[in-house]
Protein backbone atom coordinates (compact mmCIF):
# COMPACT_ATOMS: atom_id res chain seq x y z
CA UNK A 1 0.00 0.00 0.00
CA UNK A 2 1.63 3.68 -0.85
CA UNK A 3 1.86 5.66 1.84
CA UNK A 4 -0.35 8.87 2.44
CA UNK A 5 1.67 11.92 1.53
CA UNK A 6 2.33 14.91 3.37
CA UNK A 7 3.45 18.43 3.03
CA UNK A 8 6.07 20.11 6.02
CA UNK A 9 5.58 23.82 4.84
CA UNK A 10 8.50 24.76 6.72
CA UNK A 11 11.87 23.84 7.46
CA UNK A 12 12.55 21.32 10.61
CA UNK A 13 14.80 19.47 12.53
CA UNK A 14 16.28 16.57 10.44
CA UNK A 15 15.70 13.85 12.58
CA UNK A 16 11.76 15.08 12.64
CA UNK A 17 11.39 14.62 8.48
CA UNK A 18 13.49 11.15 8.99
CA UNK A 19 10.56 9.76 11.51
CA UNK A 20 8.22 11.39 9.27
CA UNK A 21 9.16 9.30 6.09
CA UNK A 22 9.33 5.99 7.41
CA UNK A 23 5.57 6.51 7.42
CA UNK A 24 4.76 8.97 4.73
CA UNK A 25 6.09 10.14 1.48
CA UNK A 26 7.07 13.19 2.39
CA UNK A 27 7.76 17.08 0.17
CA UNK A 28 9.33 19.23 2.55
CA UNK A 29 10.19 23.83 2.47
CA UNK A 30 13.98 22.58 2.90
CA UNK A 31 15.15 26.06 1.77
CA UNK A 32 12.52 27.77 4.49
CA UNK A 33 10.85 30.24 2.02
CA UNK A 34 8.22 31.41 3.51
CA UNK A 35 5.54 30.75 1.22
CA UNK A 36 2.44 32.98 -0.19
CA UNK A 37 -1.23 31.38 -0.15
CA UNK A 38 -1.00 30.59 -3.76
CA UNK A 39 2.72 28.59 -2.99
CA UNK A 40 1.22 27.23 -0.24
CA UNK A 41 -1.42 25.77 -2.13
CA UNK A 42 0.12 24.77 -5.13
CA UNK A 43 2.68 22.77 -2.72
CA UNK A 44 -0.30 21.08 -0.82
CA UNK A 45 -2.11 19.67 -4.34
CA UNK A 46 -2.29 15.67 -3.96
CA UNK A 47 -1.37 16.03 -0.08
CA UNK A 48 -3.41 14.46 3.05
CA UNK A 49 -1.45 16.18 5.65
CA UNK A 50 0.25 19.04 6.28
CA UNK A 51 2.80 20.08 9.32
CA UNK A 52 2.10 23.53 9.76
CA UNK A 53 4.39 26.78 12.00
CA UNK A 54 2.27 29.43 12.84
CA UNK A 55 3.38 31.07 9.83
CA UNK A 56 0.86 29.26 7.71
CA UNK A 57 -2.16 30.01 7.43
CA UNK A 58 -4.74 27.39 6.66
CA UNK A 59 -8.30 29.13 5.87
CA UNK A 60 -11.37 28.25 3.44
CA UNK A 61 -9.50 29.53 0.66
CA UNK A 62 -7.12 27.25 1.12
CA UNK A 63 -9.46 24.06 2.12
CA UNK A 64 -11.03 24.74 -0.87
CA UNK A 65 -7.98 24.63 -3.31
CA UNK A 66 -6.77 21.46 -1.49
CA UNK A 67 -10.02 19.04 -1.19
CA UNK A 68 -7.93 15.88 -0.40
CA UNK A 69 -6.47 17.51 2.84
CA UNK A 70 -7.60 15.53 5.86
CA UNK A 71 -5.14 16.96 9.04
CA UNK A 72 -3.22 19.76 9.55
CA UNK A 73 -0.81 19.56 12.51
CA UNK A 74 0.60 23.08 13.49
CA UNK A 75 3.91 22.93 15.73
CA UNK A 76 2.68 25.64 17.93
CA UNK A 77 0.18 25.35 20.93
CA UNK A 78 -1.55 28.64 19.57
CA UNK A 79 -3.57 28.28 16.42
CA UNK A 80 -4.79 31.47 15.84
CA UNK A 81 -3.03 30.58 11.86
CA UNK A 82 -5.87 28.33 11.30
CA UNK A 83 -9.49 28.97 10.89
CA UNK A 84 -10.87 26.24 12.87
CA UNK A 85 -15.20 26.50 11.80
CA UNK A 86 -13.43 26.27 8.43
CA UNK A 87 -11.55 23.06 9.06
CA UNK A 88 -13.96 21.54 11.13
CA UNK A 89 -17.14 22.05 7.99
CA UNK A 90 -14.59 20.89 5.28
CA UNK A 91 -14.10 17.67 7.92
CA UNK A 92 -10.06 18.68 8.35
CA UNK A 93 -8.72 17.93 11.29
CA UNK A 94 -6.54 20.72 13.32
CA UNK A 95 -3.80 19.42 16.44
CA UNK A 96 -1.61 22.28 17.83
CA UNK A 97 1.32 21.05 20.52
CA UNK A 98 0.17 22.06 24.25
CA UNK A 99 2.35 21.06 27.68
CA UNK A 100 5.63 20.09 25.70
CA UNK A 101 6.45 23.76 26.11
CA UNK A 102 4.30 25.00 29.29
CA UNK A 103 7.17 25.47 31.34
CA UNK A 104 10.35 26.65 28.90
CA UNK A 105 7.40 29.44 27.39
CA UNK A 106 7.04 30.33 31.50
CA UNK A 107 10.64 30.49 32.01
CA UNK A 108 10.93 32.95 28.85
CA UNK A 109 8.28 34.98 30.32
CA UNK A 110 9.76 35.49 33.48
CA UNK A 111 13.09 36.78 31.86
CA UNK A 112 11.14 38.89 29.64
CA UNK A 113 9.45 40.42 32.95
CA UNK A 114 13.05 40.58 34.95
CA UNK A 115 14.73 42.18 31.69
CA UNK A 116 12.05 44.73 31.15
CA UNK A 117 11.31 45.89 35.16
CA UNK A 118 14.93 45.93 35.68
CA UNK A 119 16.14 47.84 32.68
CA UNK A 120 19.17 44.92 31.06
CA UNK A 121 18.63 45.33 27.63
CA UNK A 122 18.43 49.27 27.83
CA UNK A 123 21.29 49.42 30.38
CA UNK A 124 23.57 46.83 28.10
CA UNK A 125 23.49 48.86 25.21
CA UNK A 126 24.36 52.05 27.36
CA UNK A 127 27.25 50.15 28.14
CA UNK A 128 28.01 48.88 25.09
CA UNK A 129 28.19 52.47 23.36
CA UNK A 130 30.28 53.70 25.64
CA UNK A 131 28.69 55.65 27.57
CA UNK A 132 29.39 54.18 31.20
CA UNK A 133 31.71 56.37 32.66
CA UNK A 134 30.85 56.72 36.54
CA UNK A 135 28.73 54.89 38.87
CA UNK A 136 25.26 57.08 39.93
CA UNK A 137 23.11 57.06 42.71
CA UNK A 138 19.49 56.32 40.12
CA UNK A 139 21.59 55.15 37.09
CA UNK A 140 19.55 52.70 35.20
CA UNK A 141 17.14 51.96 38.49
CA UNK A 142 13.58 50.09 37.43
CA UNK A 143 11.33 48.16 39.54
CA UNK A 144 11.15 45.07 42.62
CA UNK A 145 10.33 41.97 41.23
CA UNK A 146 10.40 40.39 44.74
CA UNK A 147 7.35 40.86 47.21
CA UNK A 148 5.64 42.91 44.19
CA UNK A 149 2.33 42.21 42.76
CA UNK A 150 2.12 40.33 39.50
CA UNK A 151 -0.93 40.15 37.07
CA UNK A 152 -1.96 37.87 34.73
CA UNK A 153 -4.12 37.70 31.97
CA UNK A 154 -5.16 34.46 30.33
CA UNK A 155 -4.71 31.89 33.14
CA UNK A 156 -3.89 28.45 31.24
CA UNK A 157 -1.12 25.98 31.48
CA UNK A 158 1.51 28.64 30.78
CA UNK A 159 0.01 31.22 33.03
CA UNK A 160 -0.56 29.31 35.54
CA UNK A 161 3.39 28.04 34.94
CA UNK A 162 4.16 32.02 35.46
CA UNK A 163 1.80 32.12 38.69
CA UNK A 164 3.74 29.20 40.32
CA UNK A 165 7.59 31.42 39.59
CA UNK A 166 6.41 34.22 41.09
CA UNK A 167 4.26 33.40 44.19
CA UNK A 168 6.90 30.24 44.72
CA UNK A 169 9.98 31.90 43.47
CA UNK A 170 10.03 35.45 44.34
CA UNK A 171 7.24 35.76 46.88
CA UNK A 172 5.51 37.74 44.50
CA UNK A 173 1.25 38.39 44.90
CA UNK A 174 -0.35 36.61 42.14
CA UNK A 175 -3.49 38.23 40.83
CA UNK A 176 -5.11 36.97 37.70
CA UNK A 177 -8.47 37.80 35.00
CA UNK A 178 -9.67 34.85 33.07
CA UNK A 179 -12.51 33.94 30.95
CA UNK A 180 -13.36 31.48 33.71
CA UNK A 181 -12.08 31.34 37.04
CA UNK A 182 -10.08 28.58 37.94
CA UNK A 183 -11.21 26.21 40.91
CA UNK A 184 -9.88 26.39 43.95
CA UNK A 185 -7.73 24.15 44.52
CA UNK A 186 -5.68 25.52 41.42
CA UNK A 187 -6.51 28.36 42.61
CA UNK A 188 -4.41 27.29 46.36
CA UNK A 189 -1.67 25.86 43.85
CA UNK A 190 -1.16 28.65 42.16
CA UNK A 191 -1.33 30.55 44.92
CA UNK A 192 -3.19 33.17 42.70
CA UNK A 193 -6.49 35.21 43.34
CA UNK A 194 -9.30 35.80 40.78
CA UNK A 195 -9.93 39.89 40.47
CA UNK A 196 -11.95 41.89 37.56
CA UNK A 197 -10.04 42.88 34.33
CA UNK A 198 -10.21 46.88 35.62
CA UNK A 199 -8.72 45.55 38.89
CA UNK A 200 -5.76 43.59 37.40
CA UNK A 201 -4.65 46.71 35.17
CA UNK A 202 -5.00 48.93 38.13
CA UNK A 203 -3.23 47.00 40.90
CA UNK A 204 -0.55 44.66 39.09
CA UNK A 205 2.95 45.79 38.76
CA UNK A 206 3.95 43.68 36.22
CA UNK A 207 1.60 42.30 33.76
CA UNK A 208 2.02 39.73 31.64
CA UNK A 209 -0.49 38.34 28.34
CA UNK A 210 -0.75 34.37 28.26
CA UNK A 211 -4.36 34.74 26.61
CA UNK A 212 -4.82 33.27 23.09
CA UNK A 213 -5.53 35.61 20.08
CA UNK A 214 -9.31 35.84 18.83
CA UNK A 215 -11.44 38.56 17.69
CA UNK A 216 -12.66 39.31 21.23
CA UNK A 217 -8.51 39.68 22.67
CA UNK A 218 -7.92 41.53 19.80
CA UNK A 219 -6.54 45.11 21.39
CA UNK A 220 -6.87 43.86 24.73
CA UNK A 221 -4.53 45.96 25.53
CA UNK A 222 -4.78 49.20 24.13
CA UNK A 223 -4.79 53.30 24.36
CA UNK A 224 -7.59 53.00 27.62
CA UNK A 225 -5.74 49.80 29.36
CA UNK A 226 -2.67 51.13 28.88
CA UNK A 227 -4.24 54.44 30.69
CA UNK A 228 -5.19 52.43 33.86
CA UNK A 229 -2.19 50.76 34.64
CA UNK A 230 0.43 52.07 37.21
CA UNK A 231 3.64 54.40 35.96
CA UNK A 232 5.24 52.23 37.53
CA UNK A 233 3.93 48.95 35.76
CA UNK A 234 5.94 46.50 34.05
CA UNK A 235 3.99 45.06 30.85
CA UNK A 236 5.25 41.36 29.03
CA UNK A 237 3.35 39.49 26.09
CA UNK A 238 3.92 36.39 24.97
CA UNK A 239 0.86 35.48 23.91
CA UNK A 240 -0.14 36.45 20.40
CA UNK A 241 0.70 39.49 18.55
CA UNK A 242 -2.76 42.09 18.00
CA UNK A 243 -3.63 41.33 21.60
CA UNK A 244 -1.89 44.53 22.21
CA UNK A 245 -2.33 47.48 20.25
CA UNK A 246 1.31 48.17 19.11
CA UNK A 247 1.14 51.75 18.32
CA UNK A 248 -0.65 52.58 21.39
CA UNK A 249 2.30 50.70 23.87
CA UNK A 250 4.71 52.51 22.06
CA UNK A 251 3.08 56.06 22.85
CA UNK A 252 2.63 54.85 26.63
CA UNK A 253 6.19 53.63 26.56
CA UNK A 254 7.13 57.40 25.46
CA UNK A 255 5.07 59.36 27.49
CA UNK A 256 6.27 57.10 30.78
CA UNK A 257 2.44 56.14 31.03
CA UNK A 258 3.99 52.84 32.23
CA UNK A 259 7.51 52.03 33.13
CA UNK A 260 9.00 49.50 30.72
CA UNK A 261 7.46 46.25 28.37
CA UNK A 262 9.02 42.96 27.20
CA UNK A 263 7.52 41.73 23.97
CA UNK A 264 7.82 38.78 22.50
CA UNK A 265 4.99 39.08 19.68
CA UNK A 266 3.86 41.75 17.51
CA UNK A 267 1.09 42.53 15.13
CA UNK A 268 1.76 41.80 11.56
CA UNK A 269 5.34 40.28 12.58
CA UNK A 270 7.89 39.58 11.70
CA UNK A 271 7.23 43.48 10.91
CA UNK A 272 7.24 44.92 13.77
CA UNK A 273 5.65 48.90 14.65
CA UNK A 274 8.60 51.31 14.24
CA UNK A 275 7.89 53.35 17.21
CA UNK A 276 8.85 50.49 19.39
CA UNK A 277 11.98 50.14 18.38
CA UNK A 278 12.99 53.79 18.79
CA UNK A 279 11.65 53.64 22.69
CA UNK A 280 14.08 52.86 24.79
CA UNK A 281 12.65 51.25 28.02
CA UNK A 282 10.97 48.09 25.63
CA UNK A 283 12.55 44.84 25.62
CA UNK A 284 11.99 43.58 22.17
CA UNK A 285 12.66 39.58 21.42
CA UNK A 286 11.40 38.01 17.71
CA UNK A 287 8.80 35.33 19.04
CA UNK A 288 11.73 33.36 21.04
CA UNK A 289 9.53 31.97 23.96
CA UNK A 290 9.06 28.33 23.47
CA UNK A 291 12.48 28.59 21.89
CA UNK A 292 14.87 26.22 23.98
CA UNK A 293 16.45 23.35 21.42
CA UNK A 294 14.58 20.19 23.92
CA UNK A 295 11.50 21.83 23.64
CA UNK A 296 11.52 22.55 20.27
CA UNK A 297 12.14 19.18 19.28
CA UNK A 298 9.66 18.03 21.46
CA UNK A 299 7.44 20.20 19.87
CA UNK A 300 8.07 18.87 16.38
CA UNK A 301 7.41 15.25 17.90
CA UNK A 302 4.31 16.25 19.17
CA UNK A 303 3.50 17.56 15.51
CA UNK A 304 4.70 14.44 14.23
CA UNK A 305 3.09 12.18 16.22
CA UNK A 306 -0.54 14.04 15.64
CA UNK A 307 -0.04 13.06 11.98
CA UNK A 308 1.50 9.27 12.18
CA UNK A 309 -1.31 8.78 15.17
CA UNK A 310 -4.13 9.83 12.24
CA UNK A 311 -3.15 8.18 9.61
CA UNK A 312 -2.98 5.02 11.32
CA UNK A 313 -6.69 5.32 12.41
CA UNK A 314 -5.58 5.79 15.94
CA UNK A 315 -6.87 9.23 18.01
CA UNK A 316 -4.13 11.64 17.71
CA UNK A 317 -2.61 13.34 20.86
CA UNK A 318 -4.30 16.84 20.57
CA UNK A 319 -6.72 17.33 18.43
CA UNK A 320 -8.21 21.19 18.35
CA UNK A 321 -11.48 19.76 16.37
CA UNK A 322 -12.50 16.37 18.33
CA UNK A 323 -15.32 16.54 16.39
CA UNK A 324 -13.79 15.80 13.13
CA UNK A 325 -13.19 12.67 14.41
CA UNK A 326 -16.42 11.55 15.46
CA UNK A 327 -17.30 11.55 11.88
CA UNK A 328 -14.36 9.15 10.68
C1 LIG B 1 3.18 28.67 20.17
O1 LIG B 1 3.45 27.49 20.43
O2 LIG B 1 2.03 29.06 20.01
C2 LIG B 1 4.33 29.58 20.01
O3 LIG B 1 3.95 30.89 19.96
C3 LIG B 1 5.11 29.19 18.77
O4 LIG B 1 6.42 29.14 19.10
Amino acid sequence: MSKPRILVAREIFPEVIARLEKHFEVEYNSADEAWSPAQLIAHLQGKSGVFTTGSNRIDAEVLKACPELKICANMAVGYNNFDIGAMTAAGVLATNTPDVLTETTADFGFALLMAAARRMTESEHYLRAGKWTKWSFDMFAGSDIHGSTLGILGMGRIGQGIARRGALGFGMKVIYHNRSRLDASLEAECKASYVSKKELLETADHLVLVLPYSPESHHAIGAAELAMMKPTATLVNIARGGIVDDAALARALRHKQIAAAGIDVFEGEPSVHPDLLTVPNVVLTPHIASATVPTRLAMANLAADNLIEFFSGRTPPSPVNPAVLAGR
